[in-house]
């Protein structure tokens, strides 16, 4: 994997070309409803469990806002959209991405391609703030979970589905990770629930899913990512892989209070 010094590259051109093929392969979007029970065109781990767990923090009303950091290209927002009638926020590097997310969402829809730390957004405009499997990118993570508290409405609440580093954590310990750290230094209350295990069957599932599809894969000349499925999934082989006993993933829910 390439890692760059300026971090606003890392992983750019790799996430370029991820959702310019999640844009034409229909095997991809049937691999996706195989593994994760719906088509978001995930590069993580957002199932459809996890993304509906969501939805109970959504207020009902006409005037809900939700922000999505690394929205990739929208369906998951959509999909929220879908169920709440929300209006849909989302950034994200990826240019790609975000031009199909703007193609795909028009109505009480606004994407913009940025970068985590630089973008910004007025203060108290979300009742609730998403972000699944980005936040490790944050170059500078208490100036990131601060302007999300800044961009929450009184009451609003952030939603984060979770693991250090890329792929390989550098904890299994939810109240030491980056995440929880400033939590706790900015006094941020929060609720944390270990999917750990749930997340080490979805690699699993992945893994079936892909193999299930590899032939298409070929067939449409996508080779090259269904080698990287193959990659990612690699430790589901061996119990005593070191990834398969480091693993740990966790959903960080907070709440923006003010006294
Ligand atoms: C692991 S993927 C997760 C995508 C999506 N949220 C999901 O659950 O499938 C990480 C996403 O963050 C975006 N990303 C990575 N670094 C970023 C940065 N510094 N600023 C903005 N977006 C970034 C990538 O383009 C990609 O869409």
């Amino acid at each position: 994997m390439r890692v760059m010094n300026n971090t606003k590259l890392l992983f750019y051109e790799e996430y370029e070309q991820f959702y310019k093929m999640t844009e034409k392969s229909k095997t991809f979007e049937s691999f996706c409803r195989d593994a994760f029970g719906q088509d978001f065109s995930q590069d993580g781990f957002s199932d459809i469990n996890q993304i509906n767990r969501i939805l109970r923090h959504i207020p009902s009303g006409k005037d809900i806002h939700i922000l999505d950091i690394g929205c990739g290209n929208g369906k998951m927002l959509g999909y929220l959209q879908n169920k709440t009638n929300a209006y849909i926020h989302g950034f994200d590097y990826s240019e790609n991405a975000i031009d199909t997310a703007k193609r795909l969402f028009q109505t009480k829809a606004d994407f913009k391609q940025g970068y985590i730390g630089e973008i910004d957004y007025p203060a108290e405009q979300f009742d609730l703030v998403v972000s699944m499997d980005t936040m490790y990118f944050a170059p500078d993570m208490e100036k990131l979970v601060q302007q999300i508290i800044k961009w929450l409405k009184k009451d609003g609440v952030l939603f984060v589905g979770y693991q250090e580093g890329d792929v390989m954590p550098k904890t299994d310990n939810e109240k030491t990770t980056i995440l929880a750290k400033v939590f706790d230094k900015s006094r941020i209350q929060y609720e944390v629930e270990n999917i750990t295990q749930e997340t080490y069957e979805l690699l699993k599932k992945k893994r079936e899913a892909a193999l299930l599809h590899q032939r298409d894969f070929e067939k449409e000349g996508n080779t090259d990512w269904f080698d990287m499925l193959m990659l990612q999934t690699d430790c589901v082989t061996d119990p005593y892989d070191v990834f398969a006993q480091r693993m740990a993933r966790y959903i960080y829910i907070a709440r923006k209070e003010i006294n």
